[in-house]
């Protein structure tokens, strides 16, 4: 009987002992090792269970009976604080990782396009429905390329306004886009229609109207029987669809190595209507092209026939069809990348 009140006096210690320390557990870590220590095969509960070999045969039911509630209470215990914990643990982290859907969201800034690509786009599409391919060529460009196929000899005086960048003695940054038509007609033959955009190269100090670097569009076609003409009609309608249907054109007599004859082409300034303003500088013109039908010599340098085949040539400045059609007043804009500026032009 004596065994019989200490066995149960023990286990009343240990489960005191052992729910205070529940009461007070936040840590998973030590509920585990508190549940090994007291439920483990080692642990307390089993020891108790040990010392019960010492009882008369006829109470042993009674104290099994007595230690399987103690352990039954205190595993419930231990189920339930255990889910107290994850309960908080998930709440934590719930907060933690919480989104306030209320704040304002970060913007996504869009680009657009630069007002430079946007004309360039235009002109694609412009010539791009008449037939014309849009080819590219080297910007480092070879003698050759950019001056002797194109009837600009070595000692030939029309190099001067055309001063350049020198890589090595043959090897240039291209002076003009022009390089472009010799690389075209000797890997293509005629019918050819063709444009090729690009930037080029001249010693020039920068001012409101120039830069050493800058945009030019070549535009090629030859075929059989193509005639002044075909180059008319085709400049006239590409200044009309950039300008504006009521724009007047106006072609002049100029010079040009590689094409013969050659012309300057001028559109009525869109801002006075030709009355003459500080965009066409007084003169109610604005140039925006030079053009020719190309020289026969440039042609059979190529292998193609003059006698069969002929063509028209134009080289068109990009930076100054869009200042004109932008009504931008300093080509340094189009190269400053100020956010204010370009933002006015992204449709
Ligand atoms: N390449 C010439 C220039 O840069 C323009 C041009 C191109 C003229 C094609 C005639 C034909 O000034």
């Amino acid at each position: 009987m004596e065994r019989m009140v200490i066995l149960k006096e023990k286990l009343e210690q240990l489960r005191q002992q052992v729910l205070e320390q529940l009461n007070d557990m936040t840590d998973e870590k030590e509920l585990n090792e508190l549940r090994v220590r007291v439920m483990g095969k080692k642990g307390w509960l089993t020891e108790i269970l040990r010392g019960m070999g010492g009882l008369p045969a006829e109470e042993r039911p009674k104290a099994g009976q007595l230690v399987n509630r103690v352990r039954q209470e205190l595993e419930n215990k231990f189920d339930e604080v255990e889910s107290n914990i994850s309960e908080l643990l998930k709440n934590a982290r719930l907060k933690d990782e919480s989104l306030d859907i209320t704040l304002p969201g970060k913007k996504h800034e869009l680009g657009g396009l630069h007002p430079l690509n946007g004309v360039l786009e235009e002109l694609i599409d412009i010539f791009g429905s008449m037939g014309f391919d849009v080819v590219e060529g080297p910007e480092v460009e070879t003698d050759y390329y950019n001056f002797e196929a194109l009837n600009v000899p070595k000692d030939h005086p029309a190099r001067d306004d055309q001063d350049t960048f020198y890589i090595a003695e043959n090897l240039l940054l291209r002076t003009q886009t022009s390089s472009a038509q010799i690389r075209t007609m000797e890997t293509q033959k005629p019918p050819i229609r063709m444009i090729c955009p690009g930037r080029v190269y001249r010693a020039d100090e920068v001012d409101a109207t120039h830069s050493p670097v800058f945009h030019q569009m070549e535009g090629l076609v030859i075929d059989k029987g193509i005639t002044m003409c075909d180059l008319k009609g085709v400049l006239e309608q590409f200044a009309k669809e950039i300008y504006g249907p009521e724009t007047k054109v106006r072609f002049r007599p100029s010079f040009f190595p590689f094409t013969e004859p050659s012309v300057e082409v001028d559109v009525s300034c869109g801002v006075c209507g030709g009355k003459g303003c500080r965009v066409c500088k007084g003169a109610g013109w604005i140039e925006i092209l030079g053009a020719g039908m190309v020289h026969p010599n440039v042609l059979s340098g190529c292998g193609i026939d003059p006698e069969i085949y002929s063509g028209f040539a134009f080289g068109v400045g990009l930076d100054r069809l869009t200042t004109t059609r932008h009504k931008i007043s300093d080509i340094r804009l189009l190269f400053e990348n100020d956010r204010c500026f370009l933002e006015q032009f992204n449709r």
